[in-house]
């Protein structure tokens, strides 16, 4: 066994890069854990006044009264996009603001003053040919080309909320969270492209909107030139409209409490929820990651190669780059075409200096070109990072190793959609790092892993990973849905009598009181580093008119992390004619309803399911059949305990 892979092994920080950190060692890291602890407020506050420019001061730091509805930064006035464009323009409106490399390899350096003017003439456009206000939802279905910067800033700029729909969620998913948001203009592309080939957008768009919408007006962007149909009245040209938007467009004046966007993901129950992030405490956060995580100094290039449409584009390839004044890279294609060498390529091409993405791409690279890394020029990386699930040794040994040449530091975030930023996480200058452990929490987080008494879990010891004080960037609610924010988040676990928010991760301490994340506790799967709820599987198979019943679980993959292992009871006068097509036609449900993302791995035709007499799948006996695991679980309160080894016996054929 490498020494790598026994966990125990610890790397401390290079000493070079440490020199020049931002938080150059672990006594620095307790002097700012110490600071937050002994003056909370007087933390924050401080960090508030000298990292954001403020239109007006804010009078108070924290208004905690409505717990766990908290306000930040009360009385201040700001616009997140003068935070992350005007500001800079004294002293950097020459440099790169975002590179872009598109699929088929075509380049665009956009600088700050570009990104300034584009997205003024955005701001204009929505607000002017289409009446965007203050507070309107807007849609961002976008492929990941800068435009969809522009929008996110654009928006920003004008005070309109935005969501952003990843591109690769289908009609039925885009039309539920364009009802559930409200949203009056959709902004999209023609397509883009994948692998050197077309894709489309807008015609999913289309189906989207058929019928009954609250959508008065989409913007369309040309980016694969295909014919695409347009709606008189409704659909409007991007490369049209803005030629004639003038390049100057005033911020509005936003509240620090006033929303920036909303994102819909995943939990273990129901539709997705639009999990809405405010103004002046996500931005501060954005920044503050940023510059210790990641360490970006002033002449820097960074690329995360995430995409807008998650959490991890949003915080980490556009507010809090942009946020810093930092050169952000946006790539539109996918990581191994034209082979596995493509991102090495890249970091030797723009002398990438910190590459962040996730333990799957790391897995497929390793997989598909384990010796890739070795061509390039890879000696301007000085951060690797990881977010979105746990890494597994061997993934975390060749990061480290053969792209990290064992000279830079891996940060291994945790985080959510629901914290705005990182969490958990070394700090590159600092933290001796241990292969696939988050470590410990970032200064000012009280995060802290508790068990279901609220006590601080022992050594060894699974627990909940909880954050016991609100925090700036923390989520602000689920939109329209004051209740299933307070259920989600706070309730399940407390803390001296008082509610903590809850992550719904299970975590564990070392003996050293380091955090390694053990994954959900919930009913929610991690695909690729993506969060799916079973729930919201299960509903889309339902909708197929053979199935009686439906149970999804995750279950370990190579590649993904975790799969997706559907058990079917079909209606019993169908019967499994053909099970392959039987199969596919579940796949069209599934592909329809959410979109490739969902699809599974596995599906499993059964005679029933196991529950309990009161009628509750029992999830964790399908786990356990889904990995090869014998049963130990006590069966004798299932209403049919005979159905486990039934399954059991089907896995195994
Ligand atoms: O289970 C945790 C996992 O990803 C979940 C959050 O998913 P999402 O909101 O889509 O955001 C992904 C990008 C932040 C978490 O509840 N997760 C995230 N980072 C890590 C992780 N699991 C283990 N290690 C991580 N570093």
């Amino acid at each position: 066994m490498s020494q790598i892979e026994n966990k125990k092994q610890v790397f401390k920080p290079n000493r070079e890069f440490a020199k020049d950190a931002r938080i150059k060692n672990m006594c620095e890291y307790q002097a700012l854990q110490d600071a937050a602890n002994e003056d909370y407020e007087g933390f924050w506050g401080g960090y508030a006044k000298e990292k954001l420019e403020w239109m007006e001061p804010f009078t108070d730091v924290m208004d905690n009264k409505n717990f766990p509805f908290v306000n930040w930064f009360v009385g201040g006035k700001l616009n997140v996009s003068v935070q992350c464009i005007d500001r800079h323009l004294s002293s950097r409106k020459n440099k790169a603001a975002i590179i872009f490399e598109g699929d088929r390899g075509d380049k665009k350096i956009i600088t700050y003053l570009e990104l300034y003017y584009n997205v003024n003439q955005f701001a204009n456009l929505l607000k002017n040919e289409f009446g965007v206000k203050k507070g309107d939802r807007v849609i961002i279905y976008m492929p990941m080309i800068p435009e969809a910067a522009y929008a996110m800033l654009a928006c920003a700029r004008i005070g309109a909320i935005h969501s952003i729909v990843f591109g690769g969620f289908s009609a039925e998913a885009l039309k539920d969270r364009i009802e559930d948001a409200d949203a009056k203009v959709v902004i999209t592309a023609d397509g883009a492209f994948r692998k050197d080939k077309p894709y489309m957008l807008k015609p999913v768009v289309d189906e989207a909107l058929s019928g009954n919408t609250p959508v008065e007006k989409v913007l369309v962007v040309e980016r694969n030139g295909e014919d695409i149909t347009w709606v008189a009245g409704r659909d409007y040209s991007y490369n049209e409209l803005i030629k004639h938007q003038n390049t100057k467009c005033e911020p509005e004046v936003m509240e620090s409490e006033d929303p920036l966007f909303l994102l819909y993901t995943s939990g273990s129950t129901g539709k997705p929820k639009g999990v809405q992030h405010n103004s002046a405490g996500y931005i501060l956060w954005a920044q503050m990651t940023m510059e210790w995580v990641f360490d970006v100094k002033e002449n820097d290039t960074y690329w995360c190669t995430a995409d807008v449409g998650w959490i991890t584009g949003h915080t980490y390839i556009v507010y809090g780059p942009l946020a810093m004044g930092a050169t952000t890279v946006m790539f539109e294609g996918v990581p191994t075409y034209p082979d596995a060498g493509r991102p090495w390529k890249m970091v030797e091409e723009y002398k990438i200096n910190q590459f962040y993405t996730a333990p799957t791409a790391i897995r497929v690279l390793h997989k598909m070109g384990e010796n890739e890394p070795a061509k390039y020029d890879l000696s301007s990386l000085k951060v690797l990072g990881t977010v979105g699930e746990p890494i597994d040794p061997p993934a975390w040994k060749w990061y480290y190793e053969a792209v990290g040449s064992s000279k830079c530091a891996i940060v291994d975030t945790y985080w959510q959609t629901e914290t705005g930023g990182h969490i958990v996480s070394p700090l590159p200058g600092a933290t001796p790092i241990k292969p696939a452990c988050a470590t410990f929490p970032l200064p000012g987080i009280m995060a802290e892993i508790l068990d279901e008494h609220g006590n601080r879990a022992e050594v060894g010891e699974k627990g909940f990973m909880c954050v016991t004080r609100p925090w700036p960037s923390m989520i602000r609610g689920v939109w329209g849905d004051k209740d299933r924010f307070v259920k989600s988040y706070f309730g399940d676990v407390k803390k001296d009598g008082l509610p903590v928010y809850f992550t719904g991760d299970g975590a564990m301490y070392d003996e050293d009181g380091y955090i390694t994340i053990t994954g959900r506790t919930d009913d929610v799967i991690n695909v690729s580093g993506h969060r799916m709820g079973t729930a919201e599987v299960e509903a889309a198979i339902k909708k197929h008119p053979n199935v009686a019943e439906v149970a999804v679980v995750g279950k370990p993959h190579e590649i993904k992390g975790e799969g997706i292992f559907a058990y079917i009871v079909l209606k019993s006068d169908k019967g499994v004619a053909d099970e392959v097509e039987e199969v596919k036609a579940i796949n069209k449900v599934i592909l329809k309803e959410i979109g490739a993302i969902a699809l599974c791995d596995d599906m499993l035709f059964t005679p029933g399911l196991p529950k309990t007499r009161s009628g509750k799948i029992m999830r964790r006996i399908l786990r356990s059949i889904a990995k090869g695991e014998e049963i130990t679980q006590d069966i004798s309160t299932l209403e049919d305990p005979s159905i486990v080894q039934i399954i059991a016996n089907m896995l195994k054929k």
